[in-house]
């Protein structure tokens, strides 16, 4: 771990997973360290404080393993504590170490998606209620009308394991029917979500034809290659020798890599982060 300088990335499960799926895709050289918070997941429901607190803790963690850069890969944790940890938490760090979240760069170009200038945002209670997409994309395509819709059952139905299983169908197409009765006119669907592309092919299922589903993977991974190019100072701290590593802060790893190789399409072996 010596000289090691990995690129950290954090989701509060295994959602993250199919961020860096995209990000390894699109830049493999770099070294990489993934932690997931499942023994604390989802935190979709929880309240400002605690997803703060969470968080900083799972970021601070991954600086102890030497990441200069931490991606939060993860709604949530970027629409909650995101701003908090740039403003305040970092000026006591090491004013060199970064942390970047996923809301921003989906609202950069979301907007590009639509053509009826409609867009429903599918994502937790926590994300939706931050009304951080509202903002954010308000702030690059002002013309385009966002609706927001929250999924609290979509992340714990992922979670275990359901969400190709029957008894998911009921909450799929119940948030779908809420989310397009807000408009007729909405043709682009964001999974504002990082575990929400597990439920894609049940999602496509049960929408009307005409509707663009976009998960934001590839959408990151292609803002952290410009990021990188466009902070040659971040690049260069980071190692190049292509290795990933896992961690999850629940204590049957074996479990954590049984799914972990469903959301990262690739099989898994992780440790145990013991973040105290
Ligand atoms: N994957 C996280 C996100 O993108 C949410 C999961 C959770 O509720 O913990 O919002």
């Amino acid at each position: 771990m010596v000289n090691n300088k990995p690129i950290g990335i954090f989701d509060s499960g295994y959602g993250g997973l199919t961020v860096f799926r995209s990000i390894f895709r699109q830049l493999p050289q770099y070294d990489y360290i993934y932690l997931g918070d499942t023994a604390r997941a989802p935190y979709g429901n929880r309240t400002f404080q605690t997803i703060h607190q969470y968080t900083w803790e799972c970021v601070q963690w991954l600086f102890k393993q030497g990441c200069p850069l931490v991606i939060l890969a993860c709604n949530t944790a970027s629409a909650k504590a995101l701003r908090t940890i740039q403003q305040k938490d970092l000026l006591n760090e090491d004013p060199a170490k970064r942390v970047l979240g996923v809301i921003r760069p989906t609202a950069e170009v979301i907007g590009n998606y639509t053509k009826s200038g409609e867009i429903g945002v599918l994502g937790t209670r926590g994300t939706v209620q931050s009304g951080s997409y509202l903002i954010e994309i308000g702030h690059f395509f002002p013309d385009v009308k966002v609706y927001q819709q929250a999924c609290p059952l979509w992340v714990p139905l992922i979670e275990n394991g359901e969400y190709d299983q029957p008894g998911a169908d009921y909450f799929v197409k119940k948030y779908l029917d809420q989310v397009l009765a807000q408009s007729p006119e909405i043709d682009t669907l964001l999974l504002a979500c990082t575990h929400y592309p597990l439920l894609q092919k049940k999602i496509a299922e049960y929408l009307p034809a005409g509707i663009t589903v976009v998960p934001q993977g590839d959408i990151v991974a292609t803002s952290l290659v410009d990021y990188l190019k466009r902070h040659p100072e971040m690049d260069s701290m980071l190692s190049r020798n292509g290795t990933q590593k896992f961690f999850t802060t629940s204590d049957d790893t074996e479990d954590f890599d049984h799914y972990a190789e469903i959301f990262f399409s690739a099989p898994v072996t992780s440790g145990y982060a013991e973040l105290r």
